[in-house]
This record gives C-alpha cells, sequence and structure tokens, in this order.
C-alpha cells in the first residue's frame, strides 16, 4: 500500500504535526531534544495546512517527547534486554534519538492504524531491532505478534495519541494490555478537565476531536494502573513557556496535560 501525504486523513494525519514539532525543536539553538531524522523527514514533506498546529503544540509537543525519552532511558537502562513497543507510533524516531544508548540489546516495535505505518515506511526500514506493527491498538489480534519476552521487560508507549480515543475504547485497550501483559510498564499523557479549553476547541473543529479527559490521575486505577510517576508538561521548561506569554505562577499550580507511567496491575 502507498500512502501519499494527501491520503493521509483523520487521526493517521496527526502525526504530522508531531514531526514538524519535532523538527523545529531540533532546529532551535538551545533544543529541548535533539532531533536530526525528525528534522530530515520533516524537510522532504510537501508543506501541508496544520489548523491545529501553534506555538503552543510545538512546545508542549518537544516537552513530552522529552519526557518519553527520559522514562524510556530509564527503562532501558534497569532492563537492557527490553521491548518498548510505540502505541500510535506514527511517525516517531525515538529509535533514533535513543540510538547512542549503551546498551544496544532493546528492540522497538512500532505500532500504528495500517495507513500510517504505510506512510512510514516511505521514510524508515524495519531491522532485527526495529519493526513496525499495522494495527489498532485496541485490535485484539496484536499482542500475538509481540516476540516472546516477559511482560516486565515491557514499555509501551503511547505519546499524544490516547486522548483522541473514546472513553470505551480506552477501556479496551488498557483490558487487552492488562490480559496479555500484566506486570509491564506504560507511559502515555492523559489531559485533564483542566486542559486548555482553546487547544480543545481547535481540536473539535476537526476530524481528530480530543474524546479522553480525567478528573486527576486516581481515576486511572479503574483501569487496572498502578502510577508509578507522573509529570505535568507545563511544569517544565518555565523559560519557554514565559516566552509564549503564559504565567509560569500561573502554570505551576495548573495540570492540564500529565505525562503517566503506570505498571499494568497483575
Ligand atoms: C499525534 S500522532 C502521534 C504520533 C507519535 N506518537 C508522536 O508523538 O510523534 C497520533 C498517532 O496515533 C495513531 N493512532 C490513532 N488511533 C490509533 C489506534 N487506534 N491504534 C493505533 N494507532 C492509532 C495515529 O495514526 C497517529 O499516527
Amino acid at each position: 500500500m502507498t500512502v501519499t501525504i494527501t491520503d493521509l486523513t483523520g487521526l493517521p494525519r496527526t502525526l504530522l504535526f508531531t514531526l514538524r514539532a519535532r523538527a523545529e525543536e531540533h532546529g532551535r539553538s538551545a533544543p529541548i531534544i535533539s532531533d536530526p531524522l525528525a528534522a530530515e523527514w520533516h524537510g522532504r514533506i510537501p508543506p501541508t495546512p496544520m489548523e491545529v498546529y501553534t506555538a503552543v503544540f510545538q512546545l508542549g509537543t518537544a516537552v513530552r517527547a522529552h519526557l518519553y525519552d527520559q522514562i524510556a532511558r530509564q527503562f532501558i537502562h534497569a532492563r537492557p534486554r527490553s521491548l518498548i513497543v510505540e502505541l500510535g507510533a506514527g511517525l516517531s524516531t525515538r529509535f533514533d534519538r535513543l540510538n547512542d544508548y549503551p546498551t544496544n540489546d532493546y528492540q522497538t516495535i512500532e505500532l500504528d492504524l495500517p495507513p500510517a505505518i504505510a506512510f512510514r515506511r516511505q521514510f524508515d526500514a524495519e531491522t532485527d531491532r526495529h519493526t513496525f506493527l499495522p494495527a489498532s491498538m485496541t485490535d485484539p489480534g496484536w499482542p500475538a505478534q509481540l516476540p516472546a519476552i516477559p511482560p516486565e521487560d515491557i514499555l509501551f508507549i503511547a505519546e499524544g495519541v490516547l486522548f483522541f480515543l473514546p472513553p470505551d475504547e480506552i477501556a479496551r485497550l488498557f483490558t487487552l494490555l492488562r490480559r496479555h501483559f500484566p506486570g509491564a510498564t506504560v507511559a502515555f499523557d492523559v489531559l485533564t478537565n483542566r486542559f486548555s479549553p482553546k487547544a480543545r476547541a481547535a481540536f473539535a473543529a476537526t476530524d481528530t476531536p480530543m474524546q479522553w479527559f480525567v478528573e486527576n490521575e486516581a481515576d486511572l486505577a479503574q483501569y487496572g494502573l498502578a502510577v508509578q510517576e507522573s509529570r505535568v508538561v507545563t511544569h517544565l521548561f518555565p523559560k519557554r513557556w514565559a516566552a509564549l506569554g503564559f504565567d509560569v505562577a500561573r502554570l505551576k499550580v495548573g495540570k492540564g496535560n500529565v505525562v503517566a507511567t503506570a505498571r499494568i496491575d497483575r
């Protein structure tokens, strides 16, 4: 299947936005993340309208990528033979960003909807340690396609995606993870009911509305998740938020976009 940029619609199209955010971050003088591959891939993509793309989206995406990189590095350090599965991988370049890591025994699987994986293949090729899995993350068929690795050695990363799914699909996803991978770790970002009404309205006006919100982290227990760590995206890199006109003291007391790391209950 060849998927061109004009064929990319709905949720798979959102992968262009986060790629652009990482590419632009890489081009800054003191970047939060360095991501030469994202810059290269983004440079190969023809200019395309991105209605929801703003400087705030760009910064939030870069901070989030930085947080997930930290989580992945810690995991690989503790479990050198680990497997990282990116759920809704899009054009994630994390495998390349972490490739300087001394322990090179871990593997990465990029899971995404078939059109997104077909698009990815135009930029990236599979290797023994880095493979692609075309599937919906809520499809009960994909867990059987993972290599036989103890769940404790698996880190699932769902970056910038779960809030696009309706709550019933979120429940189905976590039920699936719990059934097949008890004891695994999952890192994901979750929006609280206090998340920016402006950003919500911008996405609501497109075919990719944000659909999943929680009141607070305690809401995650219902999915069989034991939250181990959570970081608020707008609490990091205060100078960058201030440069966009935010009152940092006010940001500090708010909690709209949280990156959580949780253990999947046994
Ligand atoms: C905003 S992009 C984020 C991509 C990547 N994680 C990143 O941060 O650059 C959201 C991605 O989630 C994927 N996605 C949405 N729903 C999905 C589903 N049910 N199963 C797998 N992937 C999904 C989309 O195709 C898209 O590539």
